[in-house]
């Protein structure tokens, strides 16, 4: 079997196209990385993967910000442990799995630290309330740790859950023919990487927005071999509370596996590019409904390819509408000029770790359908609004907006009169005086902001 490392050189430029202008022109290869030549905009090679993110340079100082607040909660989560074990009374397995504890975050810092070097870190300087206040998400629910256990499953727990999710995945898209295939959210890589070995395609390019992911996707992929601890969520033992993983691939990867750092929803890929598309839990985790979400999965293929998509239809869109269950999926399929080839109910281990008590299974839903006929381009679906991306534009006031602020200058001012003096009826007076609070009813709203805030500072924080 021939073999390389992905990524090399990154993904066809063929296939490519500015994320940020997405026109027709060419991206041109440029000395450090890509440059559109309609709207000039460049495109670093990070970490050896092109970082096709558009507006390239706020995305990277917006991955750099998340990586410094989750540095800078881990450094505080570790303080914590030093003063608990620095105040003593305890058993002896106790302290010595707080200290397995301490020893494995700080060790978990310095193998993010260098997975994470090409965001350059150290160019922050933010305090961890400042972060916490001004907390950057792109999209909303993605972060840089979301996936941190998927990691452990794709490349260290061995091959039960992965091998399932490959014969899913090649159940679906049997006897399609695929020359190219693309993985939007491929997370670290492991099912694009099986999936290539399986199929033998010309290209497979697996594509995430997270660049921790797409890192690990690459490196380990590549022959690589990666340090990560995993901490699991109910360890069996007290050693299971942090176990040092080195995370590799089982063979080496076919030719033409590349990974690439892109928002699917705004991809810099030319459309009609792929024979295949395969989704495997990833639409609903996007911020928008599914039928929006089918159009840019249509731009994507080729007419005739096959798009094959699992997972758990979970969906947290805040519109009920958008809950779809399967007859609703397939519907939407057809309405959008796909033909349904099949589906499926099937049950996958899930994320059942080796060393922890917590797994599951989950009945995923499963369908392979095919594309009739070329699909139009729709606008892009981007994960945040115009104004978030443009920092120039004013900030509208939206409802939900005005509510918050009121709310926080309550919680502000009720901040400020816990001194360390005052008594829950003393700080429910001053609020009754402000006319904030009613008499009858201002200690029982004070008491109840306490007791969550208190349940809160004793609750664990997990990363
Ligand atoms: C639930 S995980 C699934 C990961 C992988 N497909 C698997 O089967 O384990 C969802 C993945 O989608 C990625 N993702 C979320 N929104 C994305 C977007 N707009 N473009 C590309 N990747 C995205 C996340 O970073 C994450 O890796």
């Amino acid at each position: 079997m021939s073999t390389s490392s992905p990524t090399a050189a990154g993904p066809p430029l063929a296939l490519l196209r500015c994320p940020q202008c997405l026109g027709d022109a060419a991206l041109d290869p440029a000395a450090d990385g890509w440059r559109c030549t309609r709207c000039d905009t460049a495109y670093p090679r990070l970490g050896g993967l092109a970082w096709l993110l558009p507006a390239p340079e706020a995305r990277r100082v917006e991955w750099r910000q998340r990586f410094r607040l989750l540095e800078r909660e881990l450094e505080a989560a570790r303080a914590a442990i030093g003063e608990r074990l620095d105040a003593g009374g305890l058993l002896a397995a106790t302290r010595a799995r707080l200290e397995r504890l301490r020893a494995a975050q700080a060790a978990q810092v310095e193998e993010l630290r260098e997975l994470l070097a090409p965001l350059e870190p150290e160019a922050s300087i933010a305090r961890l309330e400042t972060l916490l206040a001004l907390r950057t998400r792109t999209p909303l629910t993605q972060d840089l740790n979301s996936y941190y256990v998927n990691v452990h499953r794709d490349w260290a727990w061995g091959e039960r859950e992965n091998a399932a999710a490959l014969q899913l995945a090649t159940d679906l898209l049997a006897g399609a023919p695929a020359r190219r295939v693309l993985v939007p959210g491929c997370g670290a890589g492991r099912l694009a990487f099986d999936l290539h070995h399986a199929l033998r395609p010309e290209l497979t390019l697996g594509l995430d927005l997270n660049p921790m992911l797409a890192w690990i996707a690459a490196r380990v992929a590549g022959g690589g071999e990666v340090a990560l601890h995993e901490f699991p969520v109910a360890p069996r033992c007290g050693s299971d509370v942090a176990v040092a993983r080195r995370l590799r691939a089982p063979h080496a990867a076919s030719a033409g596996l590349e990974f690439a750092i892109g928002d699917a929803l705004r991809a810099p890929l030319r459309p009609g590019s792929f024979d295949a598309v395969l989704t495997p839990w990833f639409v609903d985790i996007v911020p928008h409904a599914f039928a929006p979400l089918v159009a840019q999965v249509a731009a994507m293929l080729r007419a005739g390819g096959t798009w094959a998509n699992f997972g758990s239809l979970s969906f947290n869109q805040r519109d009920p509408a958008s809950w779809h269950g399967p007859d609703e999926i397939v519907a939407i399929l057809e309405g959008a000029g796909f033909e349904v080839l099949q589906t499926l109910d099937r049950q996958l281990p899930y994320l059942q770790s080796p060393a922890s008590r917590h797994g599951r299974i989950e009945t995923v839903f499963g369908f392979a359908a095919r594309l009739r006929r070329t699909a139009a381009e729709p606008p892009p679906l981007d994960n945040l609004p115009d104004w978030l991306g443009d920092a120039a534009r004013p900030v509208p006031l939206l409802p939900h907006f005005q509510t918050q602020a009121l709310a926080n200058r309550v919680v502000a001012y009720t901040f400020a009169l816990i001194d360390g003096r005052r008594s829950t009826e003393q700080i429910a007076a001053h609020l009754v005086g402000q006319k904030l609070l009613l008499p009858g009813e201002a200690e029982a709203a004070v008491r109840s902001f306490l007791v969550a805030l208190y349940e809160e500072s004793q609750r664990r924080a997990r990363f």
